[in-house]
């Protein structure tokens, strides 16, 4: 069984990811994190030297190569539903259970304005108003891929009890 999350930037997967993989006694993988130790660079090293075309093919090949797994919470990155055939590769794949961790758009801004020089997508962004501008528009187009996922699962100002429970 594979227990996929996700979720916008900020939205807790690999946090909530680790504690779930810990009670279900499944391992646990970051993505990104897979992406970088393969690719032996950051996320924001890749994205600043290859780009994000190159970023987001290495993704969709190491989903592939990855969601063939058991026992496995996987957390992917916020952009990883929403190109190529991910989505696709998700649904298809055996014994997969897909969640979607959503969260308001100011929460998010909060959380992710303080943390926004080590995420290239929104380093570039100055003010928490202009964090919230831009969430909004680009939740707006993400949500479709979102909600493909089996279950959507509502965080805001949930306990990572309440949320693991739900
Ligand atoms: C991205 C989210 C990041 C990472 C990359 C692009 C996105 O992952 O994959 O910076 O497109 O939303 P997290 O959601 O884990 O921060």
């Amino acid at each position: 069984m594979i227990i996929v999350l996700i979720g916008y930037m900020g939205s807790g997967k690999s946090t909530l990811g680790k504690e779930l993989a810990t009670v279900l006694n499944y391992r646990f993988l970051d993505l990104d994190d897979y992406i970088s130790e393969k690719e032996q660079a950051s996320i924001p090293i890749i994205f600043k030297k290859k780009g994000e075309i190159y970023f987001r093919k290495k993704e969709t090949e190491y989903l592939t190569e990855v969601i063939t797994s058991e026992n496995l919470v996987l957390a992917l990155g916020g952009g990883t539903p929403c190109y190529g055939n991910n989505m696709n590769l998700i649904s298809e794949a055996k014994l997969v259970k897909s969640f979607y961790l959503k969260l308001s758009i100011p929460l998010l801004a909060k959380r992710l304005f303080p943390e926004r020089q080590s995420r290239p997508l929104i380093s570039h962004i100055s003010t928490e108003q202009e964090l919230l501008e831009y969430i909004g528009k680009h939740l707006f187009e993400r949500t479709p891929y979102y909600i493909e996922a089996d279950i959507t699962v509502n965080t805001d100002h949930k306990s990572k009890q309440e949320i693991l429970e739900a």
